[in-house]
Formats: structure tokens, C-alpha cells, sequence
């Protein structure tokens, strides 16, 4: 099969650029133990309620013996709930949450809160606010008509008040 000299030299390009890709993420994977968000931990949208961690009187913040905090949220079209929490700074959080319907985001700036709440899954992520103040918790995931006005809030306070 005859190849244009070209587009060989092009193949190879190309072939380099996904060796290279692949390798990258090897060696993060494998070297330095960076892999996608996989808290692969199921959950029955349709049954929020009825579960234990995701029932109404059970969502917020919740504190442990150690002084961290526990945040339990759920999602839903178009809302985040509850509407606001309140953590202290420099606290560690881990917050949790779960969608009862489709497909949302999660995203607080200035932290590194950027989460996808894929239904039947419960998303988990830590955290730490250093900064004082309140920021918004935005979806950043389409998630029908409603989209943009899916929002809460997280009211950064300073400890022990
Ligand atoms: Cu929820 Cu966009």
C-alpha cells in the first residue's frame, strides 16, 4: 500500500501525541496514585428518602468526635438541599451527596468542590475553606429548564462561634 510521504510523517506525528497521552496517564496513575473520582457507591435515586444517610431529617452538617464535619446534600431539579450550609474555616469536610433525579454538577469556587452527581451514585469529595465569606454552590451540569437558577449557598464562618 503506497502512503503519501506526508501524511507517513503526519501518522507519526499523531501516533507520538497519543503515545504520549497514554503515557501521561500512566505514570500519574501508576507513579504518583492520580485517578478519576471513582467513590463508586450506589444508591437508588427514586429511594433518597427511604435510605438512612439521605433522608430529609438527615441532610446538613453534621460534626464528628474529631472536629471534622460531614455534609450529607441532595440534589434535585432545581435545587440543592439545604438551600445553605454553614461550615467553619480551615475545617476539614467531607461532603457527600446524591441526585434524585438526573444528571447535576456541583461546583464551588474557590475551593476544589467541582462535582459530577450522576443518579445512583453518591459523590464524595474533601475539602477544606480557607477563605471567610459566603459562596454560591452552583450546578454545572445541564439538567433541564430550571438550570440556572440551581443554586446554594455555603456560608464560610470563623471557628468556634
Ligand atoms: Cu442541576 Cu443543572
Amino acid at each position: 500500500m503506497h502512503v503519501d510521504p506526508l501524511e507517513k510523517r503526519w501518522l507519526y506525528v499523531v501516533g507520538g501525541i497519543v503515545a504520549f497521552t497514554i503515557a501521561v496517564q500512566v505514570y500519574y496513575a501508576a507513579a504518583k496514585g492520580i485517578h478519576p473520582p471513582s467513590n463508586v457507591q450506589t444508591i437508588d435515586s427514586a429511594k433518597l428518602h427511604l435510605s438512612k444517610e439521605f433522608a430529609e431529617n438527615n441532610l446538613g452538617v453534621h460534626k464528628n468526635t474529631d472536629g471534622s464535619l460531614d455534609v450529607t446534600m441532595v440534589a434535585a431539579r432545581y435545587g440543592f438541599y439545604p438551600q445553605e450550609i454553614e461550615v467553619p474555616i480551615d475545617t476539614p469536610v467531607r461532603l457527600r451527596i446524591a441526585s434524585l433525579d438526573v444528571l447535576h454538577g456541583l461546583l464551588v469556587p474557590y475551593s476544589n468542590l467541582n462535582l459530577m452527581v450522576v443518579p445512583g451514585y453518591i459523590s464524595e469529595a474533601n475539602t477544606t475553606f480557607t477563605k471567610l465569606g459566603e459562596f454560591p454552590m452552583i450546578c454545572n451540569e445541564y439538567c433541564g429548564i430550571g438550570h440556572d437558577y440551581m443554586y446554594a449557598r455555603v456560608r464560610v464562618v470563623p471557628k468556634n462561634n
